[in-house]
């Protein structure tokens, strides 16, 4: 039987649960607050423009699909949106606030708001896709003391460039609850994902759900961090860190997500860190257990610096009359999103060091990148339409990002358009022997650097 949802916000969360819903047949309203972006969602899905309001694989086609098959609708109407549905999950960002905290004053008033429309009596269920710290709920559920609503911690686990399939087909789905009628009734809800993909049903209690969600991102960035430190001493000592963690990934009991970088950056990672920890504090940690988080915190800061601490070494301090491209903005490759890139670090000193720059991504737009990047003045900052104008005349390149389009760069073209070809390749995504007897010195994470002396 078809049900009818509500979605609040429809950012790439909320977008791809309302898909992935709709596309199980039910009936959901989306959310948006934000009136040009609803307008920009409806227009697109009625085809009167083609451009989609963010890059996420497939979101845009059956975001269109969907709202034609009118399985999907969108509105800035709350009201509207609880007195036609029967469960409302909640999307809406909970970004960093200065102090490390989330902040969830959205979440709250949407909360306030859901409970001023919805009838006493009216069995509803509210479920947190947000990340929100452990006692949410319990704070939520106060909003709803008069009413016979089930306060359902349902955190996501999808990763950007992947957000539907990950929706659709979960590897786990965690529902934290109180009552068994919503647990039972959000595990019928998700029967049909769960069949497609074989996943795990995980019920808990509220506090345990909201941990569960901090917990993954923390160890998976863990995982990063230690694989940068493991890379670090490769390049130091001699190895080679992607043929480390192959050897090291082939214990089951070793997660594969170990790839080095310039650190872990997007929308999730760093902020729920930085929530995890202030979550200790307030809990009463131990001085060592913030130690550790801190140290992963500064490790991940440092390692987003690795090849402009090789360019200065290279170059000297001084790169004012120095031109660097960089290939990448993103904080991973197939996003569009540049939230905490490492790109915005890499850049930012490479212009206190007096360098201009040429710069080209193949999704990140200029907007969104400056106002991530923050910078009053960008006239260091050349903004390019093809991988080869970016490193047209310039001194070195640097890779932040693993766009697959950059693997394979050419020997030749980099050392005709470039200055110097003198290459920093943030994710080891080059075949050294490419530049081994060449003119050119190739600088990677996890590898020794092959410097040209001549
Ligand atoms: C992450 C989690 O994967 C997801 O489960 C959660 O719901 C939201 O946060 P996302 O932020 O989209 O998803 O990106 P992810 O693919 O996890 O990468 C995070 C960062 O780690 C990126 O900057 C990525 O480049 C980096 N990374 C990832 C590495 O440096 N090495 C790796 O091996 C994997």
């Amino acid at each position: 039987m078809p049900g009818n949802y509500a979605v609040i916000g429809m950012g790439f969360v909320g977008l791809s649960q309302a898909i992935a819903l709709a596309k199980s047949g039910h009936n959901v309203i989306g959310v948006e607050n934000d009136t040009q972006k609803l307008r920009w969602l409806e227009n697109y899905a009625q085809g009167k423009r083609d451009d989609f309001p963010l890059y996420e694989k497939d979101l845009d086609v059956e975001t269109r699909e969907q709202f034609r098959a009118r399985r999907l609708t969108f509105t800035n109407n709350l009201e509207h949106a609880v007195n036609n549905s029967e469960a409302m999950f909640i999307a809406v960002g909970t970004p960093s606030l200065g102090n490390g905290k989330a902040k969830l004053s959205i979440v709250y008033q949407v909360a306030n708001n859901t409970a001023g429309i919805l009838n006493k009596n009216q069995p509803y269920l509210w479920v947190t896709k947000s990340t929100v710290p452990p006692g949410t709920a319990e704070i939520i559920r106060d909003f709803f003391k008069d009413h016979n609503v089930g306060v359902v911690s349902n955190p996501e686990f999808m990763a950007e460039g992947t957000a539907l399939k990950d929706t659709m087909y979960p590897d786990r789905v965690v529902v934290g609850a109180q009552e068994d009628w919503v647990i039972t009734a959000m595990r019928q809800l998700y029967s049909s994902f769960l069949a497609r993909s074989a996943g795990h049903f995980r019920a808990m209690d509220n506090v345990s759900a909201e941990i569960t969600k901090y917990q993954a991102n923390v160890q998976l960035a863990a995982n990063i961090v230690m694989a940068n430190i493991g890379a670090n001493l490769a390049r130091v000592v001699g190895g080679d860190w992607e043929k480390i963690r192959l050897g090291v990934g082939d214990d089951i009991r070793q997660s594969r997500f170990n790839k080095c970088s310039l650190g872990f950056g997007g929308s999730c990672f760093p902020k729920d860190v930085r929530q995890y920890r202030h979550t200790l504090e307030q809990a009463g940690a131990s001085p060592l257990d913030l130690a550790v988080i801190d140290a992963m915190i500064a490790q991940n800061e440092e390692q987003k610096l690795v090849m402009n601490n090789y360019m200065t070494d290279y170059y000297g301090h001084d790169l004012t009359e120095k031109v660097i491209g960089i290939w990448g903005l993103t904080f991973k490759a197939g996003t569009s999103d540049t939230r905490e890139s490492s790109s915005l670090a890499i850049i930012k000193d490479l212009i206190r060091h007096g360098a201009t720059v040429r710069v080209y991504d193949p999704k990140a737009t200029r907007e969104e990148f400056e106002e991530t990047l923050g910078l009053e003045d960008t006239s260091p900052i050349t903004y390019c339409d093809t991988k080869e104008e970016a490193i047209k005349d310039t001194h070195a390149l640097i890779i932040p990002t693993e766009w697959s389009e950059f693997s394979n760069p050419g020997i030749q073209t980099l050392q005709d358009l470039m200055t110097n070809p003198v290459i920093f390749d943030g994710r080891d995504i080059l075949d050294i022997e490419l530049f081994r007897n060449t003119e050119a010195s190739y600088f990677s994470v996890g590898r020794q650097p092959l410097i040209n002396t001549t």
